[in-house]
């Protein structure tokens, strides 16, 4: 299934292609890519045939449904090359994610998958207000991990000129932003709100860097979140979303003009959203677990893959595909503290309603005694350093108990108290509850 793509630059044809069009492709890359996984992919054989499905059965989108899921367990049982629908000779990428257990979730790529791959990630990062010509700083890691790489191609596919930061080094971020005077920056928000304090801390204007744009993902962040990031850094803050199993960023990237939620790069990636209980396809509009399944993959088709992000499918606004709402959590990074379920996100957009705080918190979950309790740690933002802590703590322990029912007992810290993440996704949880 070799795709072409046009030239970067302008918008593509299919980006503002009827919905019929763009069914009509989805249909066909569909066929093709159950066909593929059948015929290549054990592992789809047997799971097909189990389910008494077969690729000739599915003659419209909605008869994907009687497909069989697939889910990060699939991946592990059949570590680290058993999914692929090509001889590893014909693979030219290995990416792998870590997992908190066991062995890592292994990804490989075709040459045409990485043509496809640096081909959406231009478009992302054009929709993203990025044009030929800008100077982009990756922040993103570079390595197993694909956001710094994908990032990398993406952006010189577009003619860019690129500066493979990666992670850490927060100073030596810093210099080079300065020094170089980038437009775009692409890391993870987490990471930016470290780079905007460092700004400070070196008793500096964070407004006045030369970026404006920011490229945010790989993590859940909220629209509070955007509106400090904006403010602090003088930026537009847009939302970039994927999963190394679908393909890695790059899956659905928000448009600047309207910044309403990714959009979902339709002609490439068929999205489902599904009751995570019962597995039933749920309509549009309606909130659920995200699942995808690739139509152009070559090395490493997914069919019906269980992302665990919960969100909502939302009808095309910049570009006549469908966007998704923001992740509000993963199921498995649910909380559930004395039955009441809780995500991280719900608490950072109280943070952030407290201008006495900095963006920054932590969650540490415990069971002393039987009973899970929860502690919300924050700290205080430099020009509030001598204000009355208990006080501060008490009225966000207050507005979390009116707004998700959960009583925490909330630690109101010093500037600079929490321990920030430097390479990779923010650890916002700290569970210590015995499995
Ligand atoms: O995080 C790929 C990526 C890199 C996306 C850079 C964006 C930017 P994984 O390490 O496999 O891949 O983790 C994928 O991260 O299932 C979500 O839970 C989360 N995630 C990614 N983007 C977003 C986002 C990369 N924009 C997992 N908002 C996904 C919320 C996100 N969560």
């Amino acid at each position: 299934m070799p795709v072409k793509h046009p030239a970067p630059g302008d918008l593509e044809p299919i980006e503002t292609a009827s919905r019929d069009e763009i069914a009509a492709l989805q249909l066909q890359r569909l066929q093709a890519t159950l066909v593929l996984a059948y015929e290549r992919v054990p592992h789809y054989r047997a799971a097909f045939d189990a389910a008494g499905v077969h690729p000739a059965d599915c003659r419209s989108l909605a008869d994907l449904a009687k497909f069989p899921f697939t889910g990060k367990a699939d991946l592990r049982a059949n570590y680290p090359f058993g999914m692929f629908a090509r001889p590893r000779q014909e693979l030219v990428r290995i990416h792998a994610s870590s997992g908190t257990t066991g062995k890592p979730t292994v990804v490989g790529y075709t040459q045409g998958d990485i043509d496809t791959w640096a081909h959406l990630m231009a478009r992302s990062i054009r929709a993203s207000g990025g044009r030929p010509g800008d100077l982009v700083h990756v922040a993103y890691g570079y390595g197993l991990f694909t956001g710094g790489l994908g990032a990398h191609y993406g952006a010189e596919r577009l003619g860019c000129t690129v500066v493979p930061m990666s992670g850490g080094q927060t100073e030596k971020q810093v210099q080079l932003i300065e020094d170089f005077r980038p437009d775009i920056i692409m890391v993870t928000p987490s990471y930016m709100q470290v780079l905007i304090e460092e700004f400070r801390r070196q008793g500096k204007d964070p407004r006045a860097m030369s970026l404006s744009v920011g490229i945010f993902g790989a993590e859940p962040w909220t629209e509070a979140m955007r509106r400090e990031i904006e403010q602090g850094a003088d930026i537009d803050a847009v939302d970039i979303y994927g999963l190394s199993e679908v393909m890695g960023p790059g899956v659905a990237n928000e448009c600047i003009e309207s910044k309403d939620g990714p959009v979902i790069w339709e002609d490439h990636f068929y999205p489902e959203i599904v009751d995570p209980d019962t597995g039933v396809v749920l309509p549009d509009g309606e909130e659920g677990e995200l699942v995808f399944t690739t139509l152009t993959k070559e090395a490493l088709p997914v069919i019906r893959y269980r992302t665990r992000d919960l969100t909502r499918l939302l009808p095309p606004t910049a570009r006549s595909m469908r966007r998704m709402g923001k992740i509000v959590g993963r199921s498995d990074d649910m909380l559930i503290i004395r039955g009441v379920n809780l995500f991280p996100t719900q608490i950072e957009e109280l943070v952030f309603a407290d201008g006495r705080l900095a963006g920054q918190y932590q969650l540490v979950v415990t069971r002393p005694d039987r009973l899970d309790e929860l502690a919300v740690r924050v700290e205080l933002l430099p020009a509030h350093r001598d204000v009355d802590r208990d006080a501060v703590g008490q009225a966000l322990q207050g507005r979390i108990k009116a707004m998700t029912g959960v009583t925490a007992t909330v630690d109101v810290g010093l500037p600079e108290s929490i321990e920030r993440t430097l390479v990779g996704k923010a650890r916002r949880v700290v569970d210590q509850r015995q499995r």
